[in-house]
């Protein structure tokens, strides 16, 4: 379905960003973490939700599991699909972010073209682009779904990193390790390169 042409979306709003920053005395910022599937986004996004909130910001976890059980219930992994759950994804970020509110956006997003997408909706001033680096043999032997192992017996088709690419970002802005990194140390890593982002403007 397209927009067509009859939409008018209000340009003007009551409450404006920079006054909802300033009230919950932050800056809105999307930290998008793209990574294989069990490459850890997930524990990492909690993590840097919990120490956020406990350092006084207010953020918002974005997971592509829980969109998927939701607001993207109808969409599955084509690229069309992908595509869109990303659209989507980057879209309520967008929402959160213009309320003032810093969005932990954790999904596979597996191509440069659909990270350039989401980071083009946002605005790229305000994303920044994590990439949480587990190779896949890492993530294949954790196998905490136990996907891998059906997608290996051809049980589940187009699985990122099996039979489905997975492009590596060039140029994140920040890179996780997670090999020979404990979470605890790529959430300090995150957090230091995000609080000098989020303090409040004066
Ligand atoms: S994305 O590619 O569209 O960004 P997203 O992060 O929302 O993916 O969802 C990935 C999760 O869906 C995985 O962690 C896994 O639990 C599940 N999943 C089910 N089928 C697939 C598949 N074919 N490829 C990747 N992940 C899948």
């Amino acid at each position: 379905m397209s927009s067509g042409m009859h939409i008018h979306p209000i340009q003007q709003i009551l409450t404006s960003r920079t006054d909802r920053e300033h009230r919950l005395r932050q800056q809105g910022k999307v930290i998008w973490l793209t990574g294989l599937s069990g490459s850890g986004k997930s524990t990492i996004a909690l993590q840097l939700e919990q120490q956020l909130w406990q350092a006084g910001f207010v953020a918002r976890l974005i997971d592509g599991d829980n969109l998927r059980a939701g607001l993207n219930s109808d969409l599955g992994f084509s690229p069309t699909d992908r595509a869109e759950n990303i659209r989507r994804a980057a879209e309520v970020a967008c929402l959160f972010l213009h309320s003032g509110i810093i969005t932990i956006n954790s999904l596979i997003s597996p191509t440069h073209e659909l990270r350039a997408m989401a980071k083009a909706i946002v605005g790229p001033a305000d994303f920044i682009e994590v990439f949480v680096d587990t190779p896949l043999h890492i993530c294949e032997a954790r196998d905490v779904k136990g996907l891998y192992k059906k997608a290996r017996a051809g049980e589940i088709p187009a699985f990122t990193g099996i039979s489905d690419p997975y492009e590596v970002p060039e140029a994140p802005d920040i890179r996780v390790q997670t090999e020979n990194t404990s979470v605890d140390e790529g959430v300090q890593q995150l957090m230091d390169f995000l609080l000098p982002r989020i303090q409040p403007q004066v």
